[in-house]
């Protein structure tokens, strides 16, 4: 039996940090407010021309590094975004020319915050399968591009960033399950309008009603994590470390008190970085392996959940 194993993690967030107290300036809120409500305090804003690739290739590299393989070793790209630099060639396909890995199968995974969880997914299956042996899995979001900065409601919540992992075969696991999740009866409550069919419309922006996207995401994500313990026949207890999507602290902590987690066996970065969208759990992955909380041998438990609503899980022995 062949599992997929995390060999190395990276990240990167772009230079420009925006605070709550430039937000207070631009809209009608609060440092006190945002803190409250979400958690947040600070988020990354991509640079004029930095795209989500650009982005994407900081992580990649450093995921690559630290798996100890040369970019040119990468056989397999699983790119979740929904901010992609274009309409086509997609975003992995971009990354993979600039990483030198021609030839191998480059693809993106359009599922919102749920990105990384579907592209992790997808590329766990491939290394299980013996058709990859050097997967890498990005999450990587540009949502300062679509944000409308003059809606509050919004436009303290999304940033930019990205995170990657590289997964290799392993006689043991590794990925021990995975479970995806989409339920297309909520598209109206969290989306962007606009697109090539569609039409892009005068000004991009993501809507949102986010007491009832709070709401159905603390429910989802609760039986998704019921779901994942079930399915390994594991009690709460055994669960290490949850790794959250860092979308709201009030939504991360409603997952930890159904774990009967304390929320020191919780990597929580939204402080930090906002909801990056796809980019969130791969981020807060890597940066509780590199600052030495999240150890070889600990069991994981990630999750993450947004616009569709999509939403997914990962049981992961690191
Ligand atoms: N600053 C100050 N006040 C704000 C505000 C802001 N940025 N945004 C909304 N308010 C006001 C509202 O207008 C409302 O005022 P009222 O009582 O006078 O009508 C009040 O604050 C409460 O608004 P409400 O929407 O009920 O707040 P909330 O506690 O639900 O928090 C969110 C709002 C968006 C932070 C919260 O609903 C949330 O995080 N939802 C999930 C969003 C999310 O994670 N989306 C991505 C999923 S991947």
């Amino acid at each position: 039996m062949i599992y997929s194993r995390i060999a190395g993690t990276g990240s990167y967030l772009p230079a420009r940090i925006l605070t709550n107290a430039e937000l207070e300036k631009m809209v009608d809120t609060s440092d006190e407010w945002i803190r409250a409500r979400t958690g947040i305090e600070r988020r990354h804003i991509a640079a004029d021309g930095e795209t989500t690739v650009d982005l994407a290739e900081h992580a990649a590299r450093r995921a690559i590094e630290a798996a100890g393989l040369k970019p040119e070793d990468i056989d397999f790209i699983a790119f979740g975004t929904t901010t992609p630099d274009l309409v086509f060639p997609n975003c992995g396909v971009l990354l993979q020319k600039r990483l030198g890995c021609l030839g191998v199968p480059a693809f993106s995974v359009e599922t919102a915050c749920a990105g990384f969880m579907y592209a992790l997914s997808i590329a766990d299956k491939y290394v299980r399968c013996g058709e990859a042996k050097r997967a890498l899995v990005v999450g990587a979001e540009t949502l300062s591009r679509m944000t409308d900065w003059e809606d509050r409601g919004t436009a303290i919540l999304f940033a930019d960033g990205a995170g990657a992992v590289v997964l290799e075969p392993s006689a043991t696991p590794g990925i021990l399950s995975t479970h995806l999740h989409a339920d297309g009866r909520y598209n109206e409550m969290l989306y962007c309008a606009g697109g090539v069919s569609t039409g892009f419309g005068a000004k991009l922006a993501i809507k949102m009603s986010g007491k009832e996207v709070f709401k159905v995401a603390v429910q989802k994500l609760g039986s998704v994590v019921d779901e994942t313990l079930a399915a390994n026949g594991l009690e709460r207890s055994a669960i290490d470390w949850l790794v959250p999507h860092q979308a709201n602290i009030r939504i991360v902590q409603a997952t930890a008190d159904k774990l009967g987690l304390p929320m020191e066996r919780v990597i929580v970065t939204v402080q930090d970085h906002g909801n990056t969208s796809a980019a969130s759990v791969p981020l807060a992955l890597d940066i509780g392996i590199r600052d030495g909380r999240i150890k070889r041998g600990e069991l994981l438990l990630l999750e993450a959940f947004g616009g569709g609503f999509t939403w997914g899980s990962a049981l992961i022995r690191y």
